[in-house]
């Protein structure tokens, strides 16, 4: 009689699942499946009559190790999910290593491979107190102006360097666009590493993102299974102001202990930094807009001031010099930096074009350089 499958589950980002599989021998659980579908398909072809057909299944070679990343069970067939172990049973491997699976896989492989079920978690970066230095003397190297929130911010991540938190720290940045909110976001998370997982809320249609929300087929995109995908320590979800107020409770656990669970998937972030952000000008306006339930459970809530004109005229030099770092050499001797900040600086007397600041640098930059590109030819005539 064979031993038992071997059943280890794996949640973390998918990078990770990889180096924890190495490069050993490998068959992917998708491949498995589907030749055993043609080979019960053929087997039906050849014996039509026989109506034991799925007993008389032919033995196959056992398969040492059977893999599945996370994306894979969205090609699975609804039937395959809900009946898993059975599957599993029926390819019969010495060794599975799932990643990422939904909730009902786990639950159902736990009671059916219980002596042999394993369970490997990633460790998230976190914040320590190194972090906590590296921020206070980084921060004007990446944002101009913003003390206050360099101070309040530097509090709210302090009980996160607790050892014994098991739970994220939940934070509201809110303030006009264009003042460095994503910016202070993305600056802490490159000090944890792992690209950050950056959700804009504004982008879903209420349809998609109920089912994105509360889940729906377990192919389709979701929340948690995109939270359980994370390589990063921070989660941020932008424009948390544009979700609609019927989609608030399904943040209540989440932000009370760090589980996000939706019909398929059921993740917890455990202590990690969950950053929201929001154009709310105080307050006030967040406790009625959000109510006084989902508010309440905002560990703090960071104001972000307008940036006065000095400000933003220091934005552009920086990001013009940055941008000219990253021209070739030939390319930075025909325009000049001082030129394009002039021309950039009377375009934001409004803080709320510092936005699309980024974009309109490349494309004068690129305009400046087809220019004299063009006029170069012409004083050039090809020989
Ligand atoms: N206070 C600031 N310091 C440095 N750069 C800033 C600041 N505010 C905005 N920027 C720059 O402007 C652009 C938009 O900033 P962003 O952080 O996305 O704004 P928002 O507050 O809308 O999230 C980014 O390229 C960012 O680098
Ligand atoms: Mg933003």
């Amino acid at each position: 009689m064979s031993n038992k499958t071997k059943v280890i589950i794996y949640y973390g980002p998918l990078s990770w699942f990889d180096q924890c599989i190495g490069k050993k021998e490998k068959e992917g659980l998708l491949e498995a499946v589907f030749a055993r579908e043609e080979r019960l398909r053929q087997l039906r072809v050849v014996v039509p009559d026989q109506d034991d057909a799925d007993k008389s299944e032919p033995k196959q070679n056992r398969p040492k190790r059977l893999v599945a990343e996370s994306g894979d069970y969205a090609s699975l067939q609804e039937h395959a999910i809900t009946n898993f172990p059975g599957l599993i049973q029926a390819l019969d491997p010495k060794e599975l290593h799932l990643h990422n699976p939904p909730e009902h896989v786990h639950e159902h492989l736990k009671r059916i491979f219980a002596d042999t079920f394993k369970v490997v978690s990633y460790d998230y970066p976190s914040v320590t107190r190194g972090t906590l230095t590296q921020f206070r003397d980084d921060f004007a190297h990446h944002l101009i102006g913003q003390e206050n929130v360099k101070e309040s911010l530097l509090a709210a991540l302090y009980p996160l360097t607790r050892g014994t938190r098991s739970k994220p720290v939940v934070i509201m940045f809110y303030g006009p666009s264009g003042v460095g909110k994503t910016e202070t976001a993305q600056f802490i998370n490159g000090l944890l590493g792992g690209a950050l997982m950056r959700k804009q809320f504004s982008m879903f249609h209420n349809e998609k993102f109920a089912s994105y929300l509360f889940g729906g087929g377990h192919s389709e995109p979701s929340f948690a299974h995109d939270l359980l995908d994370r390589e990063s320590g921070v989660v941020l979800i932008d424009e948390f102001d544009k979700a609609a107020s019927v989609f608030h409770s399904a943040f209540y656990q989440f932000f009370d202990g760090g589980v996000f669970q939706d019909k398929n998937y059921r993740v917890d972030v455990g202590r990690s930094l969950v950053i929201c952000t929001s154009n709310y000008g105080s307050e006030r306006e967040i406790r009625d807009s959000l109510g006084d339930a989902l508010y309440s459970r905002f560990d703090a809530l960071i104001q972000f001031e307008p940036l006065t004109q000095k400000e933003v005229t220091a934005v552009i030099d920086r990001l013009v010099d940055s941008r000219f770092g990253a021209l070739e050499a030939d390319e930075r001797q025909v325009i000049d930096a001082k030129q394009v900040k002039e021309t950039l600086y009377p375009l934001t007397a409004h803080s709320a074009n510092v936005r699309k600041l980024g974009k309109v640098t490349d494309e004068l930059i690129s305009t400046l350089l087809v220019r004299a590109l063009l006029s170069q030819d012409a004083t050039q005539p090809t020989s």
